[in-house]
């Protein structure tokens, strides 16, 4: 009977739907987070919340997907570019000895070689956690050249000897990028036809 119990956390994660994860499931965070804006992002079961702290020019920000254990989850701003490359993005998963870790890199290249660096932005924290068949990373950042609009991009993708190595190249792993209004909450999808736009009035919440 052992091997079946082991089993059942990966058939479980197999069979979570990627589209779990939305602004209308009143998602709730460790420590007692709470933010005051939530965006559906369309593509890869992810969701972004963030609040922002317009007399710093900080963001306190999650990223939340759905993902098999054994696979990252990126979320990057480009604060010169879009898409991919020059984007300062967070990944979380789960390292050779099998804690999540989150760590940040300046993705050069569509061939990069992920590892622990400086972005271009001050990161005041970062965190990540996974919890049934979902990744979350949390951040604080100075919205880079105090911009409230910036391109975003998002991944999910394989992870070998203990760092990410690779994504998708078609279908919602392509089609994972957008811009996000900081301030007002506006949230566009580049590549999809459904606008996912989702707000939160949290302003009672004491933040
Ligand atoms: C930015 O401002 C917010 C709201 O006043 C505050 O809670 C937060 O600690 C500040 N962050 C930094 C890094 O100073
Ligand atoms: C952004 O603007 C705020 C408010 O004027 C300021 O305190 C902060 O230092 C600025 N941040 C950056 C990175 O320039
Ligand atoms: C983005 O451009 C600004 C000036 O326009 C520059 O200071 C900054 O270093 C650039 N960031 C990156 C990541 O190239
Ligand atoms: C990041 O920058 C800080 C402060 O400038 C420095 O102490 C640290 O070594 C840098 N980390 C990496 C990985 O370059
Ligand atoms: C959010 O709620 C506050 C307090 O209830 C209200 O004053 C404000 O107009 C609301 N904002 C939006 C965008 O609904």
């Amino acid at each position: 009977m052992r091997p079946a119990i082991l089993l059942l956390p990966l058939l479980l994660s197999l069979f979570l739907p990627s589209s779990a994860q939305n602004c209308a499931t009143g998602q709730t965070f460790s420590n007692n987070r709470l933010y005051a804006r939530c965006s559906s992002l369309g593509r890869l079961g992810a969701t972004l919340h963030w609040t922002y702290h317009p007399s710093n020019g900080t963001a306190d920000i999650a990223y939340r997907a759905t993902q098999a254990s054994s696979n990252f989850v990126a979320w990057g701003i480009n604060p010169n570019g879009s898409g991919m490359i020059g984007a300062n993005a967070f990944f979380a998963f789960h390292d050779s000895s099998g804690a999540v870790k989150v760590i940040s890199y300046i993705l050069p290249s569509y061939t990069p070689s992920v590892r622990d660096s400086n972005l271009s932005f001050t990161v005041h924290s970062r965190d990540a956690e996974y919890s049934n068949g979902v990744y979350t990373i949390y951040v604080t950042v100075d919205l880079p050249g105090n911009k409230t609009t910036l391109n975003t991009a998002w991944q999910a993708g394989q992870v070998s000897g203990g760092v990410p190595v690779h994504h998708a190249t078609s279908g919602d792993n392509i089609l994972s990028r957008g811009s996000t209004n900081f301030l007002s909450g506006e949230s566009s999808e580049n590549g999809g036809g459904n606008s996912r736009l989702h707000r939160k009035n949290l302003s009672n919440h004491h933040l």
